[in-house]
């Protein structure tokens, strides 16, 4: 059996953060705690429990990737850890406790969340999908995130005054992602962000990671593409049966076998319905 190893062992206990007076960016420097900090979260739909106990870490502009098969429990853990679904356990981002189930102070504290499937507003300007996109950032500041998020894509930004259902499938993917760049998140979470699109599309969406990541925002990347995740993130983690079966630098030694592997039961450290 393959045993288990947190990138550091996992926060149980609310941990007592000392430097709450500084300012966010200093924070995530000072703080002996990585950005993102998630232990016992359980969560589900109804009566039906998806996932049991998950513990992760992300450190501070550190790009890591959320691998599975499907129906694993990807896009319930991002819904889950972005507010969008009731969880237990705790999430915690800079040292601050994420509330729960509350996806509006999630955001405005730092997390934003690609969702799956590139939801964009089709009769808006590209421009106007941002501006909305941002609608929590006040508006003297706003057009200048909007600005700074198109940077990330100049595709994007030379079709800014066209109406989004102008753009093709990758297109509207990139402003899917730009969308999360309004807000300028600590944490950025893509579910799925190359589904659907051909190859050469998909690389371009996944270089904003290598940028982002060198940008010093952090990235939680649920990808399907394996080989194409490992060539832009730090580390990932596998998630199988709602739960996290394996975590491993992106650069290890036989990754691919050893997640698939990991997909099928081998290494999984809770049974299916214990
Ligand atoms: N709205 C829902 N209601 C009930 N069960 C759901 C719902 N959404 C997902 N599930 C179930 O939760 C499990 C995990 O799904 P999901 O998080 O979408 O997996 P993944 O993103 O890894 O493919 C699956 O068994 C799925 O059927
Ligand atoms: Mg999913």
């Amino acid at each position: 059996m393959i045993m288990m190893r947190a990138w550091r062992p996992a926060v149980r206990k609310t941990m007592t953060h000392h430097c709450s007076g500084a300012a966010p960016a200093q924070e995530d420097a000072m703080s002996s705690e990585p950005l993102l900090q998630v232990s016992g979260l359980s969560a589900g739909y109804g009566k039906i429990v998806v996932l049991r106990d998950i513990a992760l870490s992300i450190g501070a502009g550190e790009a890591v990737a959320l691998l599975g098969p499907n129906g694993a429990g990807k896009t319930t853990l991002l819904r889950a850890m972005s507010g969008l679904l009731p969880r237990s356990g705790q999430v915690r981002l800079g040292g601050q406790e994420m509330p729960n189930a509350n996806p509006r102070a999630t955001v405005a504290a730092g997390m934003a969340h690609v969702v799956e499937g590139h939801r964009v507003f089709t009769q808006l300007t590209c421009h106007d999908n941002l501006l909305l996109a941002g609608y929590g950032v006040p508006g003297a500041v706003r057009a200048r995130q909007v600005d700074e998020a198109l940077a990330f894509f100049p595709e994007i930004a030379a079709k800014r005054n066209d109406k989004a259902v102008t753009l093709s499938g990758g297109q509207q993917q990139m402003l899917a992602v730009a969308q999360g760049l309004v807000g300028k998140p600590r944490l950025l979470m893509l579910d799925e962000p190359s589904a659907g699109l051909s190859p050469v599309l998909v690389d371009r969406v996944l270089a904003a990671i290598t940028q982002l990541r060198a940008s010093g925002t952090a990235v939680l990347l649920v990808e399907q593409l394996i080989e194409k995740a490992l060539a832009v993130v730090d580390r990932v983690y596998a998630l199988a049966r709602g739960s996290i079966v394996l975590e491993a630098r992106a650069d290890e030694a036989d990754l691919p076998n050893r997640l698939e592997r990991a997909y099928f039961g081998e290494g999984a450290h809770a049974p299916l319905d214990a």
